[in-house]
C-alpha cells in the first residue's frame, strides 16, 4: 500500500520534493533519514529565506536607521510574531531568542534560579529529561544551594503522576521543570495536569518543548505553563536560534542572563539599567538569519498544519512498532499510551553502536548511544540504545527499510 493511501491528508510526495537533502545517496544507497529527533532536514523555503535575507535585505538589527536596517529588523521581528503564534503566546514580547533549548534552559537556571528559586528550595525533574534540563539544575544547586527532586517514571515509559504528586506535596518545589516528549521513549508527558499539579503546591512550571513542538500543535495558555523552550533546528528550521518563552510578570521579574548591547536602558561609567523583555534577554547582536529561517520553517509547518502532521506520525509510529516487534530478538523501550514518532531499542547480541554503524553502511541513519540522557539509561538498565525518529517527511516505505536493515544487520551477527 502506497504512503499516500496511509496519510491522506499528506502529500508525502511532494512534501518530500520540498527538501532538497532527501534526493541525496549515502553510501550510494538511497539516503533513509531516521535521525530527525536529533536535528531535522530543511525545506527549500528555509534554505531560500536565509539566502534570501543575505542577498537582498541584511544589516544589523534595531540599531541602524537606514533602510536596510528596517527591513531587516523587520524580518527579525516578524520571526518572533510567528513564534508567538505558534505557541499562542498572549504577547509577542514573552518569546525571547536565544542559541538552543539548552540556553533557554540555562537562562531560566541562572536568571529565574537565582532571583527566585531560595537555597534550600526544590526543583522537580523527571527520570526521562535531556542533560540539558538536568546539568543547569545540578550548576545551580551547586552555586546556590538549591536541591533536586528526581519524579519517577514507570516501566512503560510514563510520568508516575503519584510520585510527581508526592515530591510537590511539601510545598517547597519552586519549580517543576519537565520534558514534554522524551527524546529516547517518545513518551508525551500530560502537560496540563502536570501544570495544574505544580500549581496547587504552588509551583512553576517548565515544559522541555524540543521534541513535542515538532509533533503537535502547543498552546501555552490552554497547558497554563510558566516556561516553554525549543530549539530551532528540531523544527525543520536552522540551528542556532531556540526559543524561550515566558509569561510577561515572570519576565519583567527576571534579571538579565547576559550583558551587552541591544539588552540596556541605560549605561553610564558607574551603573547600567535594563531594557524591558524580550529584548532585556538578547544580548548582543541575535542570530539574524537563523530567526528568519525559522520564521520561514513556521510558515511551513503551519500551511500544512499540526492535525497533518500529527496524524501522519502516529500512523508511522504504529507501524515502526508493528515491523520493529516482528524482529526477534530487538526490544522497543517504552510502552506509553501516548506516543511520539521516537523508537529506541536494542538487539540482542549487537552494540547500539554497531547497529548504527551497520545501517549506515546501508544508507539508514539512525541515532545510536546515550541520547543525552545518561541517567535515563540507567533506570532502563541499558547502556545505550538505537534510536529511529521520525518527521513529517518520513514514509513507511522507509520503515520498512529500516526492519530489512536491521535483518541484514542480525544476520552479519550471526
Ligand atoms: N537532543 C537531541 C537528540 O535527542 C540531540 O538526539
Amino acid at each position: 500500500m502506497s504512503d499516500v493511501l496511509h496519510a491522506p491528508t499528506l502529500d508525502i510526495e511532494k512534501i518530500r520534493a520540498d527538501f532538497p537533502i532527501l534526493g541525496q545517496l549515502v553510501h550510494n544507497k538511497k539516503l533513509v533519514f531516521l535521525d530527525s529527533a536529533a536535528s531535522a532536514q530543511k525545506p527549500r523555503v528555509v534554505i531560500d529565506a536565509m539566502v534570501n535575507a543575505m542577498e537582498t535585505q541584511y544589516a544589523n538589527v534595531h540599531r541602524g536607521l537606514h533602510w536596510m536596517s528596517e527591513r531587516t529588523s523587520d524580518a527579525y521581528e516578524g520571526a518572533r510574531d510567528k513564534v508567538a503564534a505558534l505557541l499562542n503566546a498572549r504577547d509577542r514580547s514573552e518569546i525571547i531568542f536565544t542559541r538552543n533549548a539548552t540556553e533557554s534552559l540555562n537562562l531560566v537556571a541562572h536568571s529565574f534560579g537565582r532571583t527566585h528559586i531560595k537555597p534550600g528550595q526544590a526543583v522537580l525533574i523527571s527520570q526521562m529529561e535531556h542533560h540539558a534540563n538536568i546539568v543547569p539544575w545540578h550548576m545551580l544547586r551547586d552555586a546556590h544551594g538549591i536541591t533536586l527532586r528526581i519524579a519517577r517514571i514507570t516501566d512503560a515509559g510514563e510520568i508516575d503522576m503519584d510520585d510527581v504528586e508526592a515530591k510537590l506535596a511539601d510545598g517547597n518545589v519552586a519549580l517543576l521543570s519537565i520534558t514534554h516528549m522524551s527524546n529516547v521513549l517518545g513518551t508525551y508527558t500530560p502537560a496540563a495536569r502536570l501544570a495544574a499539579l505544580a500549581h496547587r503546591y504552588g509551583a512553576k512550571i517548565l515544559l522541555d518543548g524540543s521534541q513535542a513542538v515538532v509533533h503537535r500543535a502547543v498552546d501555552v495558555q490552554a497547558l497554563d505553563a510558566d516556561f516553554y523552550v525549543f530549539s530551532g533546528h528540531k523544527l525543520y528550521g536552522p540551528s542556532g536560534i531556540g526559543v524561550l518563552w515566558a509569561r510577561r510578570e515572570i519576565l519583567d521579574s527576571m534579571p538579565p542572563f547576559m550583558g551587552g548591547g541591544d539588552m540596556i536602558d541605560r549605561v553610564s561609567y558607574e551603573r547600567s539599567t535594563w531594557a524591558k523583555p524580550p529584548f532585556r534577554f538578547e544580548a548582543g547582536t541575535p542570530a539574524i538569519l537563523e530567526a528568519i529561517g525559522l520564521g520561514a520553517a513556521i510558515d511551513y509547518v503551519s500551511a500544512i498544519g499540526f492535525d497533518a502532521i500529527a496524524a501522519h506520525e502516529r500512523d508511522l509510529t504504529e507501524h515502526g512498532i508493528a515491523v520493529l516487534s516482528a524482529i526477534e530478538g530487538l526490544h522497543i523501550l517504552g510502552a506509553a499510551q501516548d506516543r511520539g514518532g521516537v523508537i529506541s531499542f536494542t538487539l540482542d547480541g549487537v552494540h547500539a553502536h554497531d547497529v548504527a554503524t551497520l545501517l549506515d553502511k546501508q544508507g539508514i541513519a539512525v541515532r545510536a548511544g546515550h541520547h543525552c540522557a545518561e541517567p535515563l539509561m540507567g533506570r532502563l538498565g541499558v547502556d545505550s540504545t538505537a534510536r529511529a525518529s521520525f518527521a513529517l517527511y518520513t514514509t513507511r516505505g522507509e520503515i520498512d527499510a529500516l526492519a530489512a536493515g536491521l535483518r541484514r544487520v542480525k544476520q552479519v551477527f550471526g
